[in-house]
């Protein structure tokens, strides 16, 4: 082969190898995320772009909560995702948060669930909790699923529970008897909070 032609598919290999690393870092290391770095990486996020959340990684993130486990498998979790401006403004126009970036997220997301969802027969004092606990828990579990598969997705979110709960119920029509513990704000951030402290390890064990 001559040397001008042997240098040309040298170059050709080269770029293709190229391509191919830049492929797996991009798509392979880089965007790759386990359970471990998701839960490292999940930050309450307050600041968002004013980017909108496509449909399909919404519905990406209600699935991750569906599939929560639950005691007697009641999944007794609703979730309702506020993305218009029209349901912004009922919450604003109720007041129904104290802090102002709730309203300015793009997405957020009512968290409640029903203590009516769990067989009553099975009901054992002094082994079962009391049904409000028991939606409480589950919603919790299953929020949670949520969350981290949101910082999966390179979203950032925040609970927030300090917000008016009876008037939550009355605006959007919720039966009493649902436990509303937290919204969850969504969008993607506008910068990354640093890490807040966390009990060290000895802290926390029994
Ligand atoms: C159930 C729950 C309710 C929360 N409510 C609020 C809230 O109302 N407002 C807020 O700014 N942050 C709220 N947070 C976020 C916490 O302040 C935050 O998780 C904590 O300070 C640790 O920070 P980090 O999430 O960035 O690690 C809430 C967190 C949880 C788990």
């Amino acid at each position: 082969m001559q040397r001008g032609k042997v240098s040309e598919r040298n170059h050709k290999i080269e770029r293709c190898c190229r391509l191919t690393a830049n492929f797996i870092y991009h798509h392979v290391i880089k965007f790759d995320m386990d359970v471990k770095k998701a839960i490292e990486e999940t930050r309450s996020v307050r600041k968002y772009q004013t980017k909108e959340i496509p449909d399909d990684l919404i519905e990406e993130l209600i699935d991750a909560a569906r599939l929560a486990p639950s005691g007697n498998n009641a999944q007794p979790w609703k979730y309702k995702v506020i993305a218009s401006k029209k349901e912004k403004a009922l919450l604003k126009e109720n007041k129904i948060f104290k802090q102002d970036f709730v309203y300015k997220a793009p997405v957020i997301i009512l968290c409640c669930a029903d203590p009516e969802a769990y067989p009553k027969a099975k009901f054992e004092q002094g082994f079962d909790d009391a049904y409000e606990l028991r939606a409480l828990r589950d919603l919790a579990i299953s929020s949670q699923n949520l969350i981290l598969r949101a910082t999966e997705l390179g979203l950032g979110t925040c609970y927030v529970g300090w917000m008016n709960k009876p008037r939550t119920k009355e605006i959007f029509g919720l039966p009493e008897r649902y436990v509303i513990p937290y919204f969850i704000t969504l969008g993607y951030p506008a910068d990354k909070p640093k890490p807040k402290s966390r009990k060290r390890t000895e802290e926390i064990l029994l």
